[in-house]
């Protein structure tokens, strides 16, 4: 099968080059919008990133390209318009589930860098300096961390944080019975945010989690917490989380994504420099430390997500070759 391969980065591009086996792989460094749908033209399968925008508009221009499928190599489907795609009959694949230890590990990465002050460090023996004077960290042994979201990665992150010696309290609209079974305590959202030294978000992104944490969210939570998130950024109101470390009504952010990471994420803008004052203030908090979008990026998790994604489109080619017109394959 023809695929379009959009918003190609050299880390996955290798990989793709190896195994497309009987497929084959058109790369395009372009993103995937509706500005952009013309490259796929005589391809019946696109392959997208997280920060593609796959909205009506895109799905339009890609149906009258000729393309019946759209596979993602990501978790998250937020990025989709699902209605149009099912109206316009083209077929949506993701790879839900792969590598879950890799995000997880990446948010527990990151909390323990900010909570034992690694950055500062690692900048202070950069320029010679060796003084401890400032760099007093926080121990998670016996903390209580919360998780809100206890899916794949979620689950993870709690049995981590339950080798560290914490208390985990969660929280998920679908709580399940076999994590109480292993220790898992579910609670109320407020209880989550009122109780926890350490709150991790690990729920998809969509309409009723927009701005999950926002302002009355964040004024419930302890002022000496820490918020992770590695899901998305559209969970969490930027304005609103640094007013709060700014009136010293959060400790810290320890983030993997941020809310209008599409313009800015996976490129290099160290010469233009970044024309986002929220993204500025951010990134350059001393108490945020910031990733762009990397915690899916081991290379465990990049052949998960590679097999399972071409094992897919195979699947939809074979079954469209027999005939079969609905694939429902997310
Ligand atoms: P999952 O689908 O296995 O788990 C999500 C959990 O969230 C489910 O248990 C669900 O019931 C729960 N949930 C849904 N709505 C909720 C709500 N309103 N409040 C509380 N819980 C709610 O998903 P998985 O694989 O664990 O991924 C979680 C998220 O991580 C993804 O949606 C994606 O946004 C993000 N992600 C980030 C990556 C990165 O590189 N930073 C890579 C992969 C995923």
């Amino acid at each position: 099968m023809q695929i379009a391969f959009f918003n190609t980065k050299l880390y996955e591009r290798d990989w793709y080059e190896r195994h497309q086996g009987h497929h084959q792989i058109h790369f395009f460094d372009e993103p995937l919008t509706p500005y952009h749908v013309s490259l796929a033209e005589g391809c019946r399968a696109v392959c997208a990133s997280v920060n593609d925008n796959l909205c009506k508009l895109t799905l339009e221009g890609l149906k009258k390209a000729g393309v019946e499928v759209v596979a993602l190599r990501c978790a998250g489907l937020d990025n989709v318009d699902l209605g149009a795609a099912e109206r316009l009959g083209i077929t949506v694949i993701n790879v839900p589930g792969y590598s879950p230890f890799a995000v997880a590990e990446h948010a527990v990465t990151l909390l323990l860098a900010l909570l034992r002050q690694l950055p500062e460090a690692r900048s202070r023996i950069g320029r010679g300096n060796f003084s401890l004077d400032g760099l007093v960290g926080t121990e998670l042994h016996r903390k209580t961390v919360g998780v809100i979201g206890t899916g794949h990665i979620g689950r993870a992150f709690c049995q981590i944080m339950q080798g560290f010696g914490c208390k985990v309290l969660a929280y998920d609209v679908r709580p399940q019975a076999k994590l109480v079974d292993i220790g898992l305590q579910y609670v109320s959202l407020e209880e989550v945010l009122q109780e926890s030294d350490v709150v991790a978000l690990h729920c998809p992104f969509n309409e009723q989690t927009r701005y999950l944490i926002d302002d009355r969210k964040l004024a419930q939570m302890k002022p000496s917490a820490i918020l992770v998130n590695t899901s998305r950024g559209k969970l969490v109101d930027t304005d609103a989380l640094l007013a709060a470390l700014n009136r010293g009504k959060l400790a810290g952010y320890a983030t993997d994504v941020y809310e209008n990471e599409a313009s800015w994420f996976g490129k290099d803008w160290s010469m233009e420099g970044v024309a986002d004052e929220r993204l500025n203030q951010l990134r350059r908090h001393p108490r945020v430390l910031m990733t762009a979008h990397q915690g899916f990026l081991t290379a465990e998790a990049l052949e998960q997500i590679g097999r399972s994604l071409l094992n897919k489109l195979s699947f939809f080619e074979g079954q469209r070759a027999e005939g079969v017109t609905k694939a429902s394959m997310c």
